[in-house]
């Protein structure tokens, strides 16, 4: 078992783009994510993503104006960001997104944390953190969006292995092991090199958040919940201050 940021170092940052389908189609499908939300800077224009990885949602609000501050443990995730933003206002940190309130000096319109970032923290009380610290940073009207897999309900039995994606040249096999309050994620990658298939495996842990759990401490720190919906299993929160 490793931590999140050297299962990033070793396995998966390398093909975490491809993973999501390339840049192209990750970053378009956040494109059309913000635009059906109306997502555009109104007040301030800052706007913060904790987890940002490679860019996908850095840099479709930073084309729409927005002066975002990217933060993630993942520096070569960071890098390609960097390389794939044409250098747009985008403020890139290598940090815990645990303490992203040292690195923003006024009060936010936006936050997201998007694509299972969440999940990747070590406890409720660290996402509780999260969300109020994300509370405490934004103006008046500023908007929390989250986006992640429920993992509350258990996969059993071979349903517990999923085939994420595979080309010629890369299998990407998932396999959940379920803990009372986290998931065991063991990653599986068959990378072909010269004709040769080479196996690099590693395993990290998720925590397990109901919907209705996030949706009732979100409401109990004040936020108002202007979208809770599901789609294939992906929850979405835009949570409004
Ligand atoms: C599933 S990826 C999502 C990346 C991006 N938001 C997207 O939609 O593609 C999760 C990201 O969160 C980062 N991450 C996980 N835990 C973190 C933490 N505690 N602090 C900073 N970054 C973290 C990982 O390095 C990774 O880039």
């Amino acid at each position: 078992m490793v931590t999140v940021e050297e299962h990033y170092e070793s396995l998966l940052s390398d093909v975490y783009t491809w993973l999501m389908g390339g840049f192209d189609e990750a970053k378009s499908n956040n494109v059309e994510f913000f635009k059906s939300r109306n997502i555009t800077p109104s007040s301030s224009g800052i706007a913060v993503d904790l987890g940002a990885g490679s860019g996908f949602q850095s840099i479709p609000l930073a084309e729409l104006g927005f002066n975002v501050t990217a933060i993630d443990l993942s520096q070569k995730l960071l890098n390609e960001l960097k390389s794939n933003s044409n250098n747009q206002p985008i403020i890139t940190i290598n940090d815990d997104i645990l303490n992203f309130k040292d690195h923003v000096s006024a009060s936010c319109e936006l936050i997201v944390c998007m694509t299972d970032t969440i999940t990747h923290l070590k406890s409720k009380d660290d996402a509780l953190k999260i969300f109020q610290d994300s509370f405490n940073s934004l103006e008046d009207g500023g908007k929390l969006i989250l986006t992640f897999r429920d993992l509350s309900t258990e996969l059993n039995d071979t349903d517990r292995f999923i085939p994420v994606r595979s080309d010629e040249n890369i299998i990407f096999t998932c396999f959940l092991e379920y803990e009372p309050a986290t998931v065991k994620i063991h990653d599986i990658v068959y990378i072909k090199t010269n004709g040769t298939w080479k196996l690099n495996k590693s395993c990290y842990r998720k925590i397990r958040l109901s919907v209705e759990w996030v949706e009732n401490q979100l409401l109990s720190i004040g936020f108002k919940l202007e979208e809770s919906s599901n789609s294939n299993g992906f929850k979405t929160i835009v949570a409004v201050k």
